[in-house]
């Protein structure tokens, strides 16, 4: 059974790139970038990763063409990460020529933790290739990204660092939030210390706060590095950022595949579930 649209609408700027495009220039016209997510994940045939690359090759064009301040974010998955490595690496390798081509950006997303290890290998090497182009995602609540943050921020790589999305194990990851925000900070000083311009993705408040006292006592200037939020949330708190001149960013999802990332924005916080039922009844 497909869900209707109305939904998700708080959370997706709509199922196509001409819904999507108008909210864009909105936020671009309050001084905020964005990163436009093509939705969908976990392709399970070349056809219908051929058709990713060439979606994700339209959204770049289209982006330039429409004069848009964004980049994009991709999933590996979504480039055939489960049928098979070396066609899912020349499928980003085709991506990213396009993005030279247009001087864009592609952010990797980071799955679950099933893909971790093959999405940093195929990041490092893209990174080899395309520099200025690519960038990745680090979650703090996973047990290896101590050694994985130290390693990125070496190489010099363009990192964003979220908290973590997927449902994953204790083995794996860190589960009491108090412990996540510990290594979040923890991560966010080796990013914001040792490398150019890294990414702070996240809602929480205590980390928000963290960042700027940080960034003020390293006598960082606020346009050392960015904060990003996702589409519809905190819009409010966002703007007053972009007002206060921290350079900011809004990841804007799209598409008709928008399930499960509606299922994880609700997932994460009950509070979502509420915003999404009172939503319903407005306009
Ligand atoms: P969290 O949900 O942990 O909430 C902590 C506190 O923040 C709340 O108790 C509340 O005080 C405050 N808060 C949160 N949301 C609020 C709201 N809407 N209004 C008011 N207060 C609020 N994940 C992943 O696994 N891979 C990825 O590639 C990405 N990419 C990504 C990009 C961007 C731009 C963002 C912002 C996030 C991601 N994520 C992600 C998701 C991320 O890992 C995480 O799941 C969510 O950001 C939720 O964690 P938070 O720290 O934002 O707040």
């Amino acid at each position: 059974m497909k869900l209707p649209f109305v939904l998700a609408k708080r959370f997706v700027a709509g199922e196509s790139f001409d819904q999507a495009a108008p909210k864009v220039e909105e936020l671009n016209e309050k001084n905020i970038r964005v990163t436009l997510d093509l939705l969908g994940e976990n392709v399970r045939d070349r056809g219908m990763a051929d058709d990713s690359v060439a979606n994700y090759i339209e959204l770049i064009e289209n982006i330039s063409s429409a004069g848009l301040d964004s980049t994009i974010s991709i999933k590996l998955t979504m480039l055939g990460l489960d049928i098979d490595e070396k066609y899912c690496r020349n499928n980003l390798f085709d991506l990213l020529e396009t993005a030279r081509d247009h001087n864009q950006f592609v952010r990797i997303d980071m799955e679950g933790s099933d893909y971790t290890e093959q999405t940093i290998n195929l990041f490092r090497e893209a990174f080899q290739e395309y520099e200025q182009h690519v960038g990745i995602v680090i979650q703090a609540y996973l047990h290896r990204t101590e050694q994985d943050i130290a390693e990125l921020a070496e190489l010099g790589a363009d990192v964003r660092l979220c908290k973590g999305a997927y449902n994953e194990p204790k083995e794996i990851a860190l589960q009491e939030m108090n412990d996540i925000r510990k290594a979040f900070k923890e991560y966010a000083t080796v990013l914001l210390k040792e490398t150019t311009y890294p990414r702070i993705a996240t809602h929480d408040d205590e980390l928000i706060n963290w960042t700027k006292t940080f960034v003020r006592e390293q006598n960082l200037s606020s346009s050392d590095f960015e904060f990003q939020m996702l589409y519809g949330l905190r819009e409010q708190t966002i703007e007053e950022m972009t007002e206060q001149g921290y350079n900011t960013r809004v990841y804007v999802p799209f598409g008709t595949m928008w399930f499960p990332y509606f299922k994880r924005r609700l997932m994460e916080r009950k509070e979502n579930i509420w915003f999404i039922l009172s939503t319903l009844f407005k306009k």
